[in-house]
């Protein structure tokens, strides 16, 4: 192994982990209301599989996080979880998660680098299923984007109130907000669309 491993003070361990469990929570409650709007039993079925997934990495986090700060974690992220808004419309909800799954899986890679073992440990639980969930993010987008024209503007404007929104669940650095833009552009490119800010917008 190229990297050594290297424990992280517990104070900074602990943050990441309120950082992690709040995204979680968030991810849960997207892909829950999502069974609402979805158009089938299948899109149903397949939001509230992911939904149940989001919420037992949230449970790998608060697992750690109780270990380590002997206190739980739920009462600490879930105000903050609560205050991201709903999607109001399947279209909405495909772009909503996409963006914000994709903020969460750029964070995951970051954190990834920090080379603490008991953080590698929760992320390799976590990742087994974010493929999946990323994979079924982006054919839902790109399905609505094949669809009617008049789709187009809408999306235009889910993304402007999303593509911020999605940024913010991830932690400050500046390379979050690249390694995002770059992981988002090609699918946004391919769809059409164009990210906030950026010169083809
Ligand atoms: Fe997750
Ligand atoms: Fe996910």
């Amino acid at each position: 192994m190229a990297e050594m491993s290297q424990s992280l003070p517990d104070a900074k361990l602990l943050e990441i982990l309120e950082s992690q469990g709040y995204r979680e929570l968030v991810s849960a409650h997207l892909f829950a209301g999502g069974v609402r709007l979805a158009p089938s039993i299948d899109d149903k079925h397949m939001l509230a599989e992911h939904a149940r997934e989001e919420l037992s990495h949230f449970e790998i986090v608060a697992t750690l996080y109780e270990q380590v700060a002997g206190r739980g974690l739920y009462d600490v992220v879930a105000a903050r979880a609560s205050t991201l808004p709903t999607p109001a419309s399947w279209l909405e909800i495909a772009v909503a998660a996409y963006l914000v799954d994709r903020a969460a899986a750029v964070q995951l890679a970051a954190y990834q680098k920090l080379g603490d073992p008991r953080l590698e440990k929760l992320i390799h639980k976590i990742l087994d299923h974010e493929h999946e969930h990323q994979a079924a993010a982006e054919t839902a987008l790109l399905d609505q984007c094949s669809g009617p024209s008049s789709r187009g503007d809408l999306a235009r404007n889910h993304v402007a109130r999303w593509y911020p929104l999605a940024r913010s669940v991830m932690d400050a650095p500046a390379s979050n907000a690249t390694a995002f833009a770059d992981s988002v552009r090609p699918t946004l490119t391919e769809c059409g669309l164009a990210i906030p800010g950026d010169p083809a917008a």
